[in-house]
């Protein structure tokens, strides 16, 4: 497979075509649930895939299966289990059943911003991390960056009264289930895909998600605008199952690994630009982002933050305090 194959085959989103993929070559399939150009996983998987089918032409062949084509996030790792599919990139909120040391990352107000999470996740404590799910089958390799998450609804929230009653569709995480409660609103899990129509018809009045994704599912266009809360983090692990990296060949395995260490690096150096041309993109069409003012943004500091407690024990407060020394 060369690699303009690879990714003509991403810009249609459609299903890769696996005879793209030359005999002998081992077939890698990377499945994830956003789009393939405008997000900073569909971009840092896209050249991930060019980068290998390029350099590694004749022995490996990433097919990139964006936009939930091949899986939703909650069949995704089972699949992976399987052997159904070798690579992808959930959030950090979709690991909860294989282990619940992602949750910090989804307490609300923990991290500052991008360079904090970072920083954090490099730091021994997030490495371990990787390794976390090794016991069930399944190896972190690399994190890899979205941004923070915004509020939206289908009424304008400024305060966290506003959002009071109101259901919120969620990614499957107590953390985030109890956040929402905090503000006394209800939470409903639902796979990625299904949100924009879900919000269309009203299962559900709003949502969480960092701005390349509320840009790139264009939730903006059935919501009453977005309130820049940043409260929390949407972040990625890339994850393999232990069974298919045992299987590879040691020098294959390093050199797909060294290349995916290189676009985890360029990428994330990146991922506030794409963060904000998201942002940009939403505002140039047309729809309202609503700014909080320091009281506004401390109502609902204080509305959500209480939920650390009911998670600081599994988290474990060594780490949360390893989280907020950062943020100073
Ligand atoms: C979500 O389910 O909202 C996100 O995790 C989707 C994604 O992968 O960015």
């Amino acid at each position: 497979l060369t690699a303009t194959c690879g990714l003509a085959m991403m810009a249609t989103g459609a299903l890769a075509d696996p005879a793209g993929c030359d005999d002998g070559e081992t077939v890698v399939k990377f499945s994830h649930v956003t789009n393939a150009d405008k997000h900073p996983k569909g971009i840092a998987a896209s050249l991930f895939a060019e980068r290998v089918n390029a350099e590694m032409e004749g022995t490996m062949c990433v097919e990139v299966y964006p936009n939930s084509t091949l899986y939703d996030d909650d069949v995704l790792l089972e699949a992976m289990l399987q052997g159904d599919v070798q690579l992808g990139a959930p959030s950090l909120s979709k690991f909860e059943t294989f282990t619940k040391v992602f949750q910090i990352f989804d307490l609300p107000f923990m991290f500052k911003n991008i360079a904090a999470v970072d920083e954090f996740q490099a730091s021994e404590t997030g490495q371990a991390m990787k390794a976390s799910m090794e016991r069930r089958g399944l190896m972190g390799l690399e994190f890899w960056h979205n941004g923070l998450k915004q509020l939206s609804a289908n009424k304008p929230l400024l305060t966290p009264e506003d959002a009071k009653g109101l259901k919120f569709r969620v990614q499957p995480s107590d953390v985030i289930i109890a956040q929402m409660e905090a503000i006394g609103a209800s939470a409903q899990p639902m796979a990625f895909a299904e949100v924009y129509g879900a919000l269309q018809t009203g299962v559900v009045d709003g949502q969480e998600n960092a701005w390349s994704n509320i840009y790139g599912q264009k939730f903006y266009e059935v919501q009453d605008g977005t309130t820049e809360t940043n409260h929390g983090v949407l972040d990625y692990m890339v994850v393999a199952s232990t069974d298919w990296l045992d299987s590879l060949d040691p020098a294959v395995k390093d050199q797909m690994l060294t290349i995916l260490n290189e676009v985890t690096t360029e990428r994330n150096a990146a991922v506030n630009d794409v963060d904000m041309a998201a942002r940009q993109a939403i505002l140039d069409a047309g729809s309202e982002i609503r700014a909080l003012d320091d009281t506004q943004r401390q109502a609902w500091v204080d509305a959500m933050k209480p939920v650390w407690d009911q998670f600081a024990e599994g988290v474990g407060q060594d780490n949360i305090d390893a989280a907020q020394a950062i943020n100073e």
